[in-house]
């Protein structure tokens, strides 16, 4: 998504600025140039030399000092795909929201016609400054984009909202102000993870499923515009930002939570792995180890997924089928059987891990397979082929 990218990352001087290193390193991985440019303040905090090793490009820091014959702010400015201003101080955001330009950063900020998005990061009561808080609002007006601060401990010991957003939020955000908005208008409903049916108060059947591709479905819609709501089955990620995320347990839980978000919904991907079958019974009190053998009595869960599918109207549907042997037959088969646009195949190795091997079949009957990937990139390609599908009509 980032690769080939300009992205200008200012840094301004608070203690928040070490964070601007892994920023670097992470925007690095996904193929963004960086072009880092340092308050002179920042220099206080981190070396510069460190920020330039890691971005491959040299830092520039004073107006006074750039090579006339390389680069001038006007070309950095012009350059840029983007400018992420990270850590910024209550300064910086002051200065830009009164058109001030007395350094090579705020300089470049007002010179670049990219979008500019800050991460401002600084004592609680600073942030709570109703100046500061006016000056944030103006910007907001203006279309400068924000992420964070959140609320947490604070270098100066206190604890409060003011500190910079964690590095995935603005990783999120930064990918959020590049991407398209082709999503905009749309529902997008979103299931994530296993449920867990209930055999006695503490023990459950279950599937391996972390969950993460449809936290990076979720996460990709909200980029490109969409209001999202997750439902999602207990997992260890964290909530994606800008989304409503609902946590349910069983698959009864996770269908009636569903079938209240359903009708609003324009677009609908079901990426949970809801188990198929529970306990029959549940028992009230945790069994015994010494009671004699037992034989679990299993009944099959309402398929979600088909219901949807008999109710679908004008909405797309996208499932997702995990198969052990003929994996283009089974998924085609679930396609036509759940009534959806585009289902999701893929092998038992994608349990659990970063990346898949996915196969995307559609309605029409076409077959693309996707080579190996992450899935945030999984999750972008499936969400390109929704909108031209849905173009297509
Ligand atoms: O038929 P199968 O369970 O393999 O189909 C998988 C697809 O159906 C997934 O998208 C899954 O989320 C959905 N599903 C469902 N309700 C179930 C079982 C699966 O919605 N009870």
């Amino acid at each position: 998504m980032l690769e080939g990218k300009n992205i200008i990352l200012g840094v301004t001087g608070g203690i928040a600025a070490y964070k601007a290193l892994e920023l670097t390193r992470l925007l690095k991985k996904e193929g963004a140039c960086v072009w880092p440019v340092m308050t002179d303040a920042a220099t206080k905090f981190i070396g510069p030399l460190s920020l330039a090793t890691l971005a491959g490009n040299p830092v520039y820091t004073d107006i006074f000092t750039l090579d006339r014959a390389s680069i001038d702010h006007i070309e950095l400015a012009d350059r840029a795909d983007l400018l992420a201003v990270v850590p910024a101080t209550a300064n910086l955001i002051g200065k830009v929201a009164s058109g001030i330009a007395d350094n090579l950063l705020t300089t470049v900020i007002m010179a670049s016609p990219a979008p500019v998005l800050i991460a401002p990061a600084m004592n609680h009561r600073m942030y709570a400054n109703p100046v500061v808080r006016a000056n944030i609002e103006k910007l907001e007006e203006l279309g400068y984009l924000f992420v964070g601060p959140e609320r947490g401990e604070l270098a100066c010991g206190w604890e409060g909202e003011g500190r910079l957003a964690k590095i995935e939020d603005v990783m999120d955000a930064v990918k959020a102000a590049l991407s398209p908005k082709d999503l905009e208008g749309e529902k997008v409903l979103v299931t994530a993870g296993a449920t867990r049916e209930p055999i006695d108060p503490v023990r459950f059947i279950s599937n391996a499923s972390s969950g993460k591709m449809g936290y990076a479905l979720a996460r990709a819609a909200r980029r490109r515009g969409a209001e999202v709501v997750l439902v999602s089955g207990p997992v260890h990620l964290a909530d994606p930002p800008g989304v409503t995320v609902k946590r349910v347990e069983s698959s009864a839980e996770m269908r009636d939570e569903v079938l209240i978000h359903y009708p609003q919904s324009t677009v609908v991907m079901m990426a949970a792995a809801v188990s198929d079958f529970r306990p029959v019974l549940r028992r009230t009190g945790k069994i015994k180890k010494d009671t004699e053998p037992i034989a679990l009595e299993l009944e099959r869960t309402p398929d979600i997924l088909m219901e949807m599918g008999r109710n679908k109207d004008e909405r797309f549907l996208v499932g997702f089928a995990l198969e052990t042997e003929d994996l283009v037959g089974n998924a085609t088969e679930k396609l036509r059987e759940k009534n959806l646009d585009i289902i999701v195949a893929n092998g038992p190795e994608a349990i659990d891990s970063d990346t898949s091997r996915v196969t995307l079949i559609d309605r029409g009957g076409g077959v693309e397979n996707l080579s190996p990937m992450d899935k945030e990139e999984i999750a972008e390609r499936l969400l390109d082929k929704v909108v031209s599908m849905k173009k297509a009509g």
